[in-house]
C-alpha cells in the first residue's frame, strides 16, 4: 500500500508539486496521467526518495516518513522496500541480463550467486525471456530491454514498483510485448503505481486512474468513471486531445 498526504516540492521558486494526496491500496493499481510537466514523475520519485518532499507524509505498507525526518535509515528502507522501472530501463551494460537480474540480489540482498541465479532464471522466465539470459543490452530489442528490467524490478520481491513511462522509449511494434509483462504482473500481489500515455492500457489494467495536472491530483476514479464522466473540465480536454490523437493516428 501506498499513501501520500500532503506532498509538497519545489525546485527553487517552482513549486511542482502542490499538496498531493494518493493511496494505491494493498495489491492494486494506480495508473496517473497528465500533461508534460504537470509532477508525474516528481511524485513517483517522492515514494521511493529519488526526490525529497518538501512537506508531506509518504506510508510504505506499515513504513512511514515525514518530509521532514528522512535520515539516510529512511531512504535505505523506502529503496527496499520498493523497485522502479525507468523510461530508459537503466539495464548495466557490461552486464547479461542474467548478471542485470541477480547483481542487486548478490549485492544488495546477500544472496548467494547460485539462489541468484536460480531467481534470476525464473523472472527472466516469467518475462518471456529464458533465452535471453546470456545476451548483453546491446543485442537485446528495446522491448526485451524493458522486460529484463521488469523481470529485475520483480526479483527482488519488492512491496511496490514504479513504473515511469515504461513503453514511452520504445518503438510502436514493441510497445505491446511490454505492457503485455506489466499486465500480467499487475495480476499478482504486487502494488503499482504506473505514470502511462498508454490510455488504453491504463483503462484495461488500472484498478484507478489519477489525473495530475500544474502539480494537484484533480481527480482519482475508477477508469470506467474517469473516461467516461470526469468530474473535471480539465479532465474532460485531456482526455479528449488523447482520444483525437488516437484518431488521427489509424
Ligand atoms: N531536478 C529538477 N530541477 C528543476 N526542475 C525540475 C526538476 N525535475 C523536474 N522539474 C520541473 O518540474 C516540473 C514537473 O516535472 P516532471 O518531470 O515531474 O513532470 P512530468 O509530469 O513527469 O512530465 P513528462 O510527462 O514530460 O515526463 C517540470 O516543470 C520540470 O521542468
Ligand atoms: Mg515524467
Amino acid at each position: 500500500m501506498i499513501r501520500m498526504t500532503g506532498i509538497r516540492k519545489a525546485f527553487g521558486s517552482t513549486e511542482v508539486l502542490k499538496g498531493v494526496d494518493l493511496t494505491v491500496e494493498e495489491g492494486q493499481t494506480v495508473a496517473l496521467i497528465g500533461a508534460s510537466g504537470s509532477g508525474k514523475s516528481t511524485l513517483l520519485r517522492c515514494v521511493n526518495l529519488l526526490e525529497t518532499p518538501d512537506e508531506g507524509t509518504i506510508q510504505i505498507g506499515d513504513f512511514s516518513f515525514e518530509a521532514g525526518n528522512i535520515t539516510r535509515a529512511v531512504r535505505l528502507e523506502a529503496r527496499r522496500k520498493t523497485a522502479m522501472v525507468f523510461q530508459t530501463f537503466g539495464l548495466f551494460e557490461n552486464k547479461t541480463a542474467l548478471e542485470n537480474v541477480t547483481e542487486a540480489l548478490i549485492v544488495v540482498q546477500k544472496k548467494t550467486k547460485s539462489e541468484a541465479r536460480r531467481i534470476g532464471e525464473e523472472y527472466l522466465e516469467r518475462v518471456g525471456l529464458a533465452d535471453r539470459a546470456s545476451h548483453y543490452p546491446s543485442g537485446l530489442s528495446g522491448g526485451q530491454k524493458q522486460r529484463v528490467a521488469i523481470a529485475r524490478a520483480l526479483a527482488l520481491d519488492p512491496q511496490i514498483i514504479l513504473f515511469d513511462e515504461p513503453t514511452s522509449a520504445l518503438d510502436p511494434e514493441l510497445v505491446q510485448e511490454v505492457l503485455n509483462v506489466i499486465r500480467e504482473v499487475s495480476r499478482s500481489n504486487v502494488t503499482m503505481l504506473i505514470v502511462t500515455h498508454e490510455m488504453d492500457f491504463a483503462r484495461d489494467v488500472a484498478d484507478k486512474i489519477a489525473f495530475m495536472s500544474e502539480g494537484q491530483i484533480l481527480e482519482c476514479a475508477e477508469p470506467e468513471k474517469l473516461f467516461l464522466h470526469p468530474e473535471k473540465e480539465r479532465t474532460r480536454q485531456f482526455l479528449d486531445y488523447y482520444l483525437q490523437k488516437f484518431t488521427y493516428s489509424i
